[in-house]
């Protein structure tokens, strides 16, 4: 089975491209290196041993894609290709609307022309703004996002909605991720963000590096069980089997539109994080109390039951495994 995987050097692409190639699938990778290097691509071929069929190029480019879909006869496509900067899209709307759905847009108007029907979107937990409860499912209320990001994956997944409301032949998966840390056991691959990061792991494996002084704790008086923020920490090689089996499922269903929280299901706030990074890699982390950051939520973590019924998906890696594969790559690949 050929599937066309866009964004398949960034970080949550490029392991699912491992995943895919270790268990049979023929891979077409897609990227523009908006937000990834290119050295990402041997590092693939050096964990699996196999190579894929690579192109450079830009999903807005519909001439470029329609090329792809010409040679290929692709069966299957997963998009990965999007900004996923939450502060930079406030200030960019433009930018993150024509790259986030544009892009989208242009994927789908080619699909069609060639008849390719499968699609497995990468959705995020965003997509719930302020949740009303805890464990959330996929039944929860959407809406209320507060950064043009969150609203960017709001509007595809309605994109998503109306186009199998008009063509039932289509087969869509929505996976809503929460939030992917950690990094392939081999150091190989990894989150490797430009510029200072703004997401709480890759920003502690910079403080225990020393490249970065002191973290902040964005607040301590939330109403958790430490006053800091929970959230639904997922092993990104868990997160990237995960879309192995929403593929699995496209392949058995045939049409009908799924969706899905990926997480673990289990809740860790901040200063856990900060306290196993600390115990499993033998490294201190200076930290200090700050005030709130704003449009954060105090707690957000996934009922993962559906995922676990429909797709037999279940988490496979702890937070102790998280932080130290965390540490491993920032180890090897320290700048
Ligand atoms: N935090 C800190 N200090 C930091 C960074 C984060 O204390 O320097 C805290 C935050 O306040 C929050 C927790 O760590 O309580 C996690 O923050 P992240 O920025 O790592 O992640 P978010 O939950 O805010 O957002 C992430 C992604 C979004 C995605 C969302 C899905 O950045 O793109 O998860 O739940 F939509």
């Amino acid at each position: 089975m050929k599937v066309l995987v866009t964004g398949c050097c960034g970080y949550i692409g490029s392991h699912t491209c491992v995943e895919l190639l270790n268990s049979g699938y023929e891979v077409i990778g897609i990227d523009n290196f908006s937000n990834s290097k290119k050295e990402v691509l041997d590092n693939i071929g050096l964990i699996t041993n196999q190579n894929m069929i690579f192109y450079e190029g830009d999903m807005l480019d519909e001439k470029f894609l329609m090329s792809l879909f010409r040679t290929h006869s692709i069966d299957c496509v997963l998009d990965f290709a999007a900004y996923k900067a939450v502060g930079e899209s406030v200030e960019k709307p433009i930018e993150y609307y024509t790259n986030n759905v544009s892009s989208v847009l242009n994927l789908l108007k080619v699909m069609k022309k060639f008849g390719c029907k499968r699609l497995v979107f990468s959705s995020s937990a965003t997509v719930y703004g302020s949740p009303k409860k805890v464990p959330i499912t996929e039944e929860d209320d959407t809406g209320g996002t507060t950064n043009p990001y969150g609203t960017s994956k709001l509007f595809v997944e309605q994109i998503l909605k109306d186009l199998y409301q008009a063509d039932s032949s289509f087969a869509i998966c929505i996976l809503r991720y929460f939030n992917p840390i950690g990094a392939h056991k081999s150091g190989l691959i990894g989150e490797n963000p430009n510029g200072i990061p703004a997401n709480l792991m890759p920003y502690i494996s910079k403080v225990a590096s020393k490249e970065l002084e002191c973290l902040q704790v964005f607040g301590d008086d939330y109403k958790t069980k430490d006053g800091t923020g929970v959230r639904d920490y997922i092993h990104v090689v868990d997160l990237a089997v995960g879309h192995v089996k929403a593929l699995e499922k496209l392949e058995k269903e045939k049409k009908g539109l799924f969706i899905y929280n990926l997480g673990t299901g289990t809740g860790y706030s901040v200063f856990d994080l900060i306290h196993t990074f600390e115990k499993v890699n033998h490294v201190k982390i200076n930290y200090k109390i700050v005030n709130r950051r704003p449009g954060d939520i105090a707690e957000c973590f996934s009922n993962p039951a559906k995922a676990k019924k429909e797709l037999g998906f279940s988490c496979q890696y702890s937070l102790e495994d998280m932080v130290r594969d965390a540490w491993n790559y920032e180890k090897k690949n320290k700048s």
